[in-house]
């Protein structure tokens, strides 16, 4: 007899191959504790419904935890002949107990089975996501606690704009990582739809209660057509998409930080620890961990193009391709654990080079658009005071001196020149979700009560 599960009806053996080139076991093995877990609601509700006796059931679920210590142990041997996690477990089981084990796989295919199990183990990527997230977002908080009241330049098109507290530039970061922690949870809300019961894509005629299985695997809801269930890999879309949003956000940031780790910028004190060094050239600190996340998130991106490639053209219901979903999905989800797991440390460790910054905050005319606005608060409309705060600034090109530096006759009302320098500058803010300290310290004391710091 083959010990294939499909077996029955062939004749021959399959090609060598062939095994080679359609197992999934060299990667989906990683579903292994989902997919016990599944089975165990499986065989129970097999039993409620009379399908198995719960003696039968209780040998399955017992037999099925020896499996699962056996696989933790390194002590399941996989092999390309079983193709899939799926089929070694059920083949494990019927080891262990024969006929009882051969009755399983009652009223479920290995379509719903691996989806169910994908759901599954995506509940608890996320769930692992969040923690990491929250993790880097208390990183920006402390930074932005540490580093309030320090001033440093804000930048449009990387060109100098107008004064920011630190405190402000790092909790913008914060938002972004709060954003990206409300999709997982919105994609895991969604996700989490039973699919098994929906067997190979029609549903079955035997007896089975999908509503025990929902309540035992922790599902909201049934899935309410089987043949959408086994097609579906939305979800691992979103949650790729997710992924590749918070990549291109730390992306984003380690840039920055590469721009701010040079010697023309000289902002940032780099941990020893999150550097390496040049095999040649003795002086160098490179900031490897920055580039390499911006260098990883083509990898994210791109598993992401892969999913939507991989799905585009499939008619209903089941296809083999779906298979290809699990290296995209399991290589997004390590590539960004992996960045947040150095981010948030990195950040922790990192210091502003305060007396570097605030050395240059005198140029890049920082006051500008502040002064201009003094201008509009005393009448002078908008357009007309751009003008003139942009003639002063040419001046003061061909001076070499700072806006405060022009002598105040050239001022069109002396007082403005108050709001000159970037303390002045940066105080004159007032606006909600604007820099102004007073904003910033209420932000902060928001976040700090929001992340439980
Ligand atoms: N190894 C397969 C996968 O990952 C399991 C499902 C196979 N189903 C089938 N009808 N051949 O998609």
């Amino acid at each position: 007899m083959s010990q294939k599960t499909w077996g029955g009806r062939f004749t021959g053996s399959t090609d060598s191959r062939v095994e080679a080139f359609t197992e999934s076991i060299s990667f989906d093995r990683r579903l292994y504790r989902h997919d016990i877990i599944g089975s165990q609601a499986h065989a129970t509700m097999l039993a409620e419904v009379g399908l198995l006796t719960a003696a039968e059931a209780t040998q399955i679920v017992t037999a099925l935890d020896e499996i699962g210590a056996d696989i933790e142990a390194d002590k399941m041997e996989f092999t390309i002949s079983l193709e899939d996690i799926h089929t070694h477990i059920e083949k494990a089981l019927i080891a262990k107990l024969g006929d009882t084990g051969r009755k399983l796989h009652t009223g479920r295919s290995r379509n719903d089975q691996v989806v169910t199990d994908l759901k599954l183990w995506t509940r608890d990527a996320i769930d692992e996501l969040d923690t990491l997230l929250l993790d880097l977002q208390k990183a920006f908080v402390e930074s932005a606690e540490r580093e309030h009241g320090v001033v440093i330049p804000g930048y449009t098109h990387l060109q100098r704009a107008q004064p920011v507290l630190a405190a402000h530039y790092f909790l913008a970061y914060t938002e972004k990582f709060q954003r990206d922690r409300e999709r997982f949870r919105d994609c895991r809300t969604r996700l989490n739809v039973l699919p098994l019961g929906a067997a190979a894509l029609a549903g079955t005629s035997l007896p089975i209660d999908r509503e025990s299985v929902r309540a035992k695997l922790g599902f909201d809801s049934v899935a309410r057509n089987s043949l959408d269930v086994s097609s579906d890999r939305d979800f691992a879309l979103e949650f790729v998409f997710t992924l590749s949003l918070v990549a291109t956000h730390l992306s984003g940031w380690a840039e920055e930080w590469v721009i701010w780790s040079t010697t023309e910028f000289n902002f940032l004190d780099l941990p020893d620890a999150f550097c390496t060094g040049s095999s040649i050239m003795p002086h160098k600190k490179n900031p490897d961990v920055l580039e390499l996340t911006r260098g990883k998130s083509g990898r994210v991106i791109g598993a992401l193009q892969q999913l939507f490639v991989l799905v585009k053209g499939l008619p209903l219901a089941y296809n083999r391709d779906l298979q290809e979903d699990k290296t995209a999905i399991f290589d997004a989800f390590d590539t960004v654990a992996g960045c947040l797991a150095v981010a948030a440390p990195l950040v922790r460790q990192t210091k502003l080079r305060r007396e570097v910054i605030a050395s240059r905050l005198d140029a890049g005319f920082l006051d500008a658009t502040t002064l201009m606005e003094s201008l509009i608060a005393r009448g002078v409309p908008m357009r007309s005071a751009h003008e003139v705060v942009g003639n002063l600034v040419r001046e003061c090109e061909q001076r070499k001196c700072r806006l405060a530096d022009l002598p105040d006759a050239m001022f069109p009302a002396p007082e403005v020149k108050a709001s000159l320098g970037v303390t002045n500058a940066l105080s004159a803010f007032k606006s909600y979700g604007s820099t102004a300290p007073a904003e910033v310290t209420k932000q902060l004391a928001e976040w700090k009560n929001r992340l439980g710091i």
